[in-house]
Order: structure tokens, then C-alpha cells, then sequence
């Protein structure tokens, strides 16, 4: 619950709360990550006329680039109702609705043909990444894509300045991946460095 907290705070403060920090991030993200995330996952796995599921959607841009890639449905998910409200606001053409990734039993197995996570299984640890790994691949007829931040020295770096300066949470004190993390979540398929995001992030795509 502390947790939803954050993010709730999170995605207030990112609307109204115009720090250094959070302008960088939210232009990056807008005009750049959100759109390399969706070109490399649709580059690993075309998404044209496919139904796409977001488990913490945040913003919900990415989902929006894949709609406009040719995505068929887009659906994000966000246990932050702020997330949701912000998504909602400036994404019309994408579903969003608040629901609890350990949880959606609400929702049918296999619903969507691809399920996919953004800068979210890092959050947690190993036996909460399992059950939330066991939830999105219910969801899931065709593929899972993960994507986390990579162990890679300059993202190291950028975490441990971000603590050095008091910062929590995001790009501070969340696990970093590398493809032997996912080899101990009990996962087999393709693990990818993701070039176009200047190897902060890895890829995993888990297909069914
Ligand atoms: C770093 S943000 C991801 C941002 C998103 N991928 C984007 O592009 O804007 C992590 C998101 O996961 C959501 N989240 C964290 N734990 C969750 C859970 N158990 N169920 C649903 N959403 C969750 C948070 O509310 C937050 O919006």
C-alpha cells in the first residue's frame, strides 16, 4: 500500500511539480524512450492488428506509439489511479483501468495477444517478480516482453549518484538485470540489449 502511495505521488508530482529532475525524465520519456520501447518491441515482435496489454501503465505513451504502429487494441493496467487519470487524460485512443498486477483475476486467461511490462518488475523482489511474471503470462495468448533497467556500469553509476543525492525508487535503488537474472526467474525465452535506449535498459521476450 506504501507503495501505491509512491506512485500516486509520483504521477501528481510529474503533472504538477515541474523539478529538474522530473522535466528531464518526462521529456525523455515522451519524445524518445516510449517511442524506442514500442520500435523495439515491435521490432522483435510486430504488433500490426495484435491486442496489447500494459501491466503498469504509468503514462501510458508507449502503449500509444504501438496504436499508432497498428497495434489492433491497446489496454494498459495501473494500480496508481493518478497513473490512470494521467493516461486517460492524454491518450484517447487506449484503454486504462486500475487493477492490481498481483491480482487480476477479473480479467480471463489469455485476453491479449501480447503482455508486456515497462520499468516495473525491478520494484520488486525475486518471489513477488515470480507471481507477477505467473499473472502477466496468464494474460498472455501469444508473448511476454519485460523490460527492466541493464546492469551496465553507466547505469550503475547513474543509480548510485541518484542515492548519493537522497533520490529513492526510480533510478536509485532498484534492481538492475542482466540476462542471468532472468535465466533465475525460471524464464527461457530471448534476452536483447536494447541498443536504442543507449543500453540502460534489457529486453525479454518470453513467447507461449
Ligand atoms: C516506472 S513506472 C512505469 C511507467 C510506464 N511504463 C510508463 O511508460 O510510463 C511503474 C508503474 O507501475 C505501477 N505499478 C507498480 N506496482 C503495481 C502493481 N502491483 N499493480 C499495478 N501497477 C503497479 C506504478 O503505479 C507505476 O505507474
Amino acid at each position: 500500500m506504501e507503495d501505491k502511495k509512491y506512485w500516486d505521488n509520483y504521477w501528481v508530482d510529474n503533472k504538477e511539480k515541474h523539478t529538474f529532475f522530473n522535466t528531464l525524465v518526462d521529456f525523455a520519456r515522451k519524445y524518445y524512450f516510449a517511442r524506442a520501447f514500442a520500435a523495439f518491441l515491435d521490432k522483435n515482435y510486430p504488433v500490426a492488428g495484435k491486442s496489447v496489454c500494459e501491466i503498469g501503465s504509468g503514462s501510458g505513451l508507449t502503449l500509444s506509439y504501438l496504436k499508432k504502429m497498428g497495434a489492433r487494441e491497446c489496454t494498459g493496467i495501473d494500480y496508481s489511479e493518478e497513473a490512470v487519470k494521467y493516461a486517460q487524460a492524454n491518450i484517447k485512443d487506449c484503454k486504462f483501468s486500475v487493477g492490481d498486477a498481483f491480482n487480476l483475476s477479473s480479467i480471463p486467461e489469455k485476453s491479449f495477444d501480447i503482455v508486456y511490462s515497462l520499468g516495473f518488475l525491478e520494484h520488486y523482489n525475486r518471489d513477488e517478480q515470480k507471481k507477477l511474471l505467473a499473472e502477466q503470462s496468464r494474460l498472455a495468448r501469444e508473448c511476454v516482453f519485460i523490460e527492466v533497467p541493464y546492469n551496465s556500469p553507466h547505469m550503475s553509476l547513474l543509480c548510485y549518484l541518484n542515492r548519493k543525492s537522497g533520490r529513492t525508487t526510480t533510478f536509485s535503488d532498484e534492481e538492475l538485470f542482466s540476462p542471468k537474472t532472468f535465466r533465475e526467474l525460471g524464464l527461457t525465452g530471448k534476452t536483447k540489449l536494447m541498443p536504442n535506449t543507449f543500453f540502460i535498459t534489457i529486453g525479454h521476450f518470453e513467447h507461449l
